[in-house]
């Protein structure tokens, strides 16, 4: 009897999944933003302070650093 049921909940939730499936198609996204103001937020909010290896001469945001 158990078997049975269990049969039973696993055709019901194969079923569920053909009828509602969770897997919808991705949508590509156009990237919009303003690399200037992109640019100067990152600057302001101080990420470089911690993304740049500045003791080892490292490149701008380029990590590396020790925190
Ligand atoms: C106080 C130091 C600090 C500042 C300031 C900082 N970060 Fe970070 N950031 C970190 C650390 C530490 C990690 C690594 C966290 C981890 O991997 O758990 C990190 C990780 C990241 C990551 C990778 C996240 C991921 O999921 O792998 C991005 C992207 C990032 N930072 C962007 C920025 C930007 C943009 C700014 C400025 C707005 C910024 N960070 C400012 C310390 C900082």
């Amino acid at each position: 009897m158990g078997v049975v049921a269990l049969m039973l909940v696993g055709a019901g939730g194969i079923t569920g999944l053909r009828l509602y499936s969770v897997a919808k198609p991705v949508e590509a996204i156009a990237l919009t933003g303003d690399v200037g103001a992109g640019a100067y937020l990152a600057r302001a909010s101080g990420c470089i302070a911690c993304h740049t290896d500045v003791e080892g001469g490292g490149p701008p945001l380029a990590g590396g650093g020790r925190i």
